[in-house]
C-alpha cells in the first residue's frame, strides 16, 4: 500500500492556526446523508445495550462530521493530532455527550471491545493503515463498522449559468488543473489522490470482505473565481509544502489554467465570474470480522 505523510508533517499542516481558521471557514460541511449512510451499515449489526452506543471520529478537526453524527450515539469522542483544529472543535460542538483528546500517533486511547462505529472524515489517509486498522479491530464491538468518509469538488457543472455535462471537455480541464494544483504544491501522492481518485488505491488495498462503498451525495456549490481560489488555499499543502516549482505560484497557475476554460469556452470572466462545483461524497464502509487485512 502506498505511503503516507509522517504524523509530524501533518500536525504542521493543521496545526498552524492560520491554516486551521482557514480550512474550518472554507471547507463545505458534510451532508446529512452521511448520517444515513452510517445508520444504515449500523442497523444492519448487533446492537449493543441502550446507553451504549459510542462513536470515535479519528482525524475529526475542528468537528464538523463530529456535529452531524453527534445525536446518533449516546458518546462521542473526536481525536486529532493537532491542537488547533481541537480549539476549533471544542468550539465549534458543545454537546456534553461529546469529547474531545489530543492524539500523539495512530493508537486509539479507548478500551478494547468498546466502540460501535470508528468514522474518519477525510483523514484515513494520513493514518498509518496496519496500526489504525489492528487498532479498529481492538476497539470494536462485534459487528462494529469502520467507515471513511470522502469528498471532492469534482466536476465543474455550469459556467456562468450555462449547465456544463459531466464528461465534457471543460470538467475534463477541470479535474486536470486541480489535481495539478496539488501537484505543484509539492503534495505527496497519497494526500493528493484522496480529493480526484477518492480514495480507490487504499480501498482497492483493503481485503476485508464486507468493505462497501459507494457515493452517498451530490452538492452544486457556487463559486466565484476569487471564493474558489479561496477554496484551494485552504487546502494545506498550498500553505505549508514547496512548490514545485519555487518560482511560480500554484494559486497563480490555477487561476490562469481556470480562466482559460471559461475563454476557450467563448466567455469573457473576471474574478466575480461565477461558476458551479459538484462535490461528490463517497463512504466506504468495512464491518468487523475475524480480521481488517490490507493487501
Ligand atoms: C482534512 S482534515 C478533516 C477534518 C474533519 N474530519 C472534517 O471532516 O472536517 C484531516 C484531519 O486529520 C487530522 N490528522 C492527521 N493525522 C492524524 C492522526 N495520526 N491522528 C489523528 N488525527 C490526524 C489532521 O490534524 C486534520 O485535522
Amino acid at each position: 500500500m502506498a505511503g503516507r505523510n509522517s504524523n509530524s508533517d501533518v500536525r504542521n499542516d493543521f496545526d498552524r492556526e492560520d491554516i486551521a481558521s482557514v480550512y474550518e471557514s472554507i471547507q463545505p460541511e458534510w451532508p446529512h446523508e452521511v448520517r444515513h449512510a452510517l445508520a444504515e451499515s449500523l442497523d444492519q449489526n448487533p446492537s449493543p445495550g441502550d446507553g451504549h452506543r459510542f462513536l470515535l471520529d479519528v482525524g475529526c478537526g475542528g468537528g464538523k462530521l463530529t456535529k452531524v453524527l453527534e445525536n446518533d450515539f449516546d458518546h462521542v469522542l473526536g481525536i486529532d493530532i493537532s491542537e488547533s483544529m481541537l480549539k476549533m472543535a471544542e468550539k465549534n460542538v458543545t454537546n456534553p455527550k461529546v469529547k474531545f483528546q489530543l492524539v500523539y500517533d495512530d493508537k486509539l486511547p479507548v478500551e478494547s471491545s468498546s466502540t460501535v462505529a470508528v468514522t474518519c472524515g477525510i483523514s484515513f489517509h494520513y493514518l498509518n493503515t496496519p496500526v489504525f486498522l489492528a487498532e479498529c479491530d481492538r476497539i470494536l464491538v462485534e459487528g462494529g463498522i469502520l467507515a471513511f468518509f470522502v469528498f471532492g469538488p469534482n466536476v465543474i457543472s455550469s459556467l456562468q449559468g450555462t449547465p456544463i455535462a459531466n464528461y465534457s471537455a471543460e470538467s475534463l480541464r477541470w479535474q486536470h488543473i486541480y489535481r495539478e494544483f496539488q501537484i505543484n504544491c509539492g503534495m505527496d501522492e497519497v494526500v493528493r489522490e484522496t480529493h480526484l481518485t477518492r480514495y480507490e488505491a487504499i480501498y482497492n488495498a483493503l481485503t476485508n470482505p464486507t468493505k462497501h462503498w459507494r457515493q452517498i451525495a451530490k452538492r452544486d456549490v457556487k463559486y466565484t473565481i476569487k471564493k474558489m481560489l479561496d477554496y484551494m488555499s485552504s487546502i494545506a499543502g498550498y500553505r505549508t509544502k514547496t512548490y514545485l516549482d519555487p518560482t511560480k505560484d500554484p494559486l497563480n497557475v490555477f487561476r490562469e489554467s481556470l480562466i482559460a476554460i471559461f475563454r476557450d469556452a467563448g466567455l469573457e470572466c473576471n474574478d466575480d465570474t461565477e461558476f458551479k462545483v459538484t462535490f461528490e461524497y463517497s463512504a466506504m464502509v468495512i464491518k468487523k470480522t475475524k480480521h481488517f487485512g490490507i493487501a
